[in-house]
């Protein structure tokens, strides 16, 4: 006979997705659950201070709770928000930029997510793994097994067909442009039958037609080779503009620092808000992305390229070091640790930080904070639909001297 479940009630939403419950007086991380939720759960990991685990039957179910719309939820790694109506799932990923700031900040803040469109086939770039039998599929949570699929709701509809096809490599990326251009980025034989606009080998070896993309941002194109760094839902770009130059508050004539750059999307609107009279200091590590962020940006004379990382930049470079009016900093979800205290003392009015990351946000607005940088405007929006992750935008202003 196999033994009973433990069964929970289930508290709040925690960074990461799952929500906090208490087994025995030990803190368990469920997922699949909803706050306010009783549910039995299968125990997955055991740590000394926690457990993680899986809710497997739901004894007392949120009114937030949905059908989710795809059949591998809770088997697939990939969402962890299915079974959450949409409205709810704003909420959730509201308390945790919330719960983040006052914990890690000491901010007490209520912060709105504000929803993006589509929240179904809105993936424009996948990283499909292969089963042995070169089945595409997608890992468990926290496990190397790839688990076959089909179908897949969030992935644009304009993506190269990978899923009905086998394949001889562990991994294919496949991306939509928002020009429609097609990428396969693999080291995978591609069928025959598969049409599709290029293929880019990533071992460097293997490349056939287009390596390169053309994104489009209003009257900006931008060109992203391979694999490389651009926002993944195809509103995410134009969002993310226009909350950091609504932000920025950009003056003709600024001089502007955009740090982690990618290949410019937000250095190229900044250049027509500062104007030929203004500089934007664009830094960005990724050679790659810093030779693209040349080809697309070439004609802004008002920008100035640095292919170095943010770190050392912000040492070397003594341009920057004389001091800029904006910073706009957007970096990976590790955020910016080390490179705060010399952002700082670039002795910016504003700081704009874009962040994917609510817990590395709100560890780095602490570090603004000792260095006399105070949060103002903040807004959250969903741009991974059907996923505890969530976008920020924050506002960070420098203090007069002798301001509490
Ligand atoms: C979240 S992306 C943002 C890109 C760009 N702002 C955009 O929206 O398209 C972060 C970028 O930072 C770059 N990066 C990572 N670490 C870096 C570092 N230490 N210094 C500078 N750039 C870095 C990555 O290559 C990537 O292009």
């Amino acid at each position: 006979m196999s033994e009973a479940l433990p069964v929970v009630e289930v508290g709040p939403v925690a960074h990461g997705g799952s929500c906090v419950a208490r087994l025995d007086g030990q803190v368990v991380f469920v997922r699949h659950a909803l706050p306010g939720e009783r549910v039995s759960i299968r125990v997955t990991d055991r740590t000394k201070r926690y457990l993680r685990a899986d809710a497997v039957e739901v004894l007392e179910a949120s009114p937030d709770r949905v059908t989710p719309p795809c059949d591998l939820a809770g088997v697939c790694g990939g969402c962890d928000f299915q079974h959450v109506a949409p409205e709810a799932q704003l909420r959730l990923l509201g308390s945790v930029v919330s719960e983040q700031l006052q914990r890690l900040a000491g901010i007490e803040r209520e912060v709105q997510v504000e929803a993006v469109s589509p929240s179904l086939g809105w993936r424009t770039r996948v990283t499909w793994s292969t089963t042995p039998d070169g089945r595409p599929g997608l890992r468990r949570h926290r496990s190397h097994q790839v688990v076959p699929v089909e179908h897949c709701p969030i992935a644009h509809p304009g993506l190269p067909d990978v899923l009905s096809h086998r394949w001889d490599a562990p991994q294919v990326e496949a991306i939509v442009s928002s020009t429609d251009q097609q990428l396969l980025v693999t080291d995978a034989t591609v069928p025959k039958d598969l049409h599709v606009d290029g293929v880019a080998g990533t071992d460097g070896a293997r490349r056939a037609g287009r390596t390169r993309l053309t994104e489009r941002v209003e009257d900006h194109d931008f060109t992203v080779t391979g694999s490389g760094f651009w926002q993944v839902h195809p509103a995410a770009a134009r969002t993310l503009v226009d909350a950091v130059l609504e932000a920025a508050e950009a003056r003709p004539g600024d001089r502007v620092a955009d740090l982690y750059a990618g290949v410019g999307l937000f250095t190229a609107f900044l250049a027509d808000r500062v104007g030929p009279q203004g500089t934007v200091v664009s830094v960005e590590a990724d050679t790659q992305a810093a030779r693209d962020a040349r080809r697309s940006l070439h004609r802004h004379a008002q920008v100035r390229l640095v292919s170095a990382t943010t770190e050392q930049a912000l040492r070397d470079d003594a341009d920057l070091r004389r001091g800029v009016d904006l910073v706009v900093l957007d970096p990976p979800r590790t955020g910016a640790r080390r490179a705060v205290p010399d952002v700082a003392r670039l002795g910016a009015r504003r700081v704009v930080y874009v962040a994917c990351d609510p817990a590395a946000l709100a560890r780095d607005v602490a570090t603004f904070a000792e260095h006399g940088y105070r949060l103002g405007d903040l807004r959250a929006f969903a741009l991974f639909p059907m996923t505890h992750h969530v976008e920020c935008v924050a506002v960070l202003d420098r203090q007069a001297v002798g301001s509490e």
